[in-house]
């Protein structure tokens, strides 16, 4: 976490393009795409509206690494690490966040939509006021005592996973002058291995911003970016209690869920 909240406010004394220049550099690169017929599922590596991909992005081909050997050294976790009651970002410090208190739930599928059991499954997000607890993250938001923003679960038999929480906030960022991050929840995954890490980010319906995002519009295809943005969903919905949010992630094939690279978080 504390990585992601760094790099996203850095660049904020240094930054003076205005919103304009970086949408027509966004429109310039959803084109070229367009003419050459691509249809990108996940980012560009090189998207240069996204100010920090530019110097950041890998160059090389990646290493590979012995999954077994890495197994050796790196940290393991088993089902009964997990409580249950870490899904539950509400209950976390004793009192109840402020904010629109939602559930996300959806499953984790393959390439052929089978189920991917045993995953662990971890969140991290800003409150409702746009705000991380981060030394780093100085946005002029209030802090709530009762919500730490970060959680964690298994999947179940079918895949599946669920977290009560509360509906982030956007928040401003260092990529160009004004810029907001549209309203998120940071995803990460992991396999039975420690090398089958992946990282995405979950958005909500509607949100204004989503035009304006150099980093979700850095998923080139449409179609790719839709999947990011979860479906309100008015079954899941409790009557005067919360409101039901509809997300699942596909980790290949033609739907995969767009994933982030290694030290490309923001
Ligand atoms: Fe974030």
């Amino acid at each position: 976490m504390s990585e992601v909240v760094m790099e996203e406010h850095e660049g904020r004394q240094c930054a003076p393009e205005p919103q304009q220049q970086i949408t027509a550099e966004i429109e310039d690169l959803h084109r070229q795409d367009e003419r050459a017929g691509l249809h990108r599922t996940q980012s560009r590596l090189d998207f240069a509206p996204y100010r920090s991909s530019v110097l950041r992005h890998p160059t090389k081909a990646p290493a590979h690494a012995d999954p077994e050997g890495v197994e050796l050294f790196s940290p393991v976790f088993g089902t009964r690490d997990v409580d249950p009651l870490e899904a539950d970002l509400t209950i976390q410090r004793g009192g109840e966040p402020i904010g629109e208190r939602i559930r996300i739930s959806g499953r984790i599928l393959d390439g052929d939509g089978h189920p991917v059991r045993g995953q662990l499954v971890e969140i991290w997000q800003a409150n409702a006021a746009g705000r991380y607890i981060h030394k780093r993250d100085q946005h002029p938001a209030p802090i709530d005592p009762h919500f730490t923003g970060a959680g964690r679960t298994i999947t179940g038999e079918d895949g599946g996973y669920a977290f009560l929480t509360i509906k982030p906030g956007p928040y401003p960022w260092g990529n160009h002058r004004n810029a907001w991050r549209p309203a998120h929840v940071h995803f990460s995954l992991f396999g039975r291995e420690f090398t089958q890490r992946m990282i995405t980010q979950m958005y909500f319906p509607g949100d204004p911003l989503f035009a304006l995002d150099p980093i979700y519009q850095s998923v080139t295809d449409p179609q790719a970016r839709d999947r990011l943005v979860a479906t309100y969903h008015h079954d899941l919905s409790e009557h005067e209690y919360l409101l039901g949010y509809h997300w699942d992630i596909v980790l290949t094939g033609a739907h995969a869920t767009r994933m982030e690279l290694e030290g490309d978080h923001a």
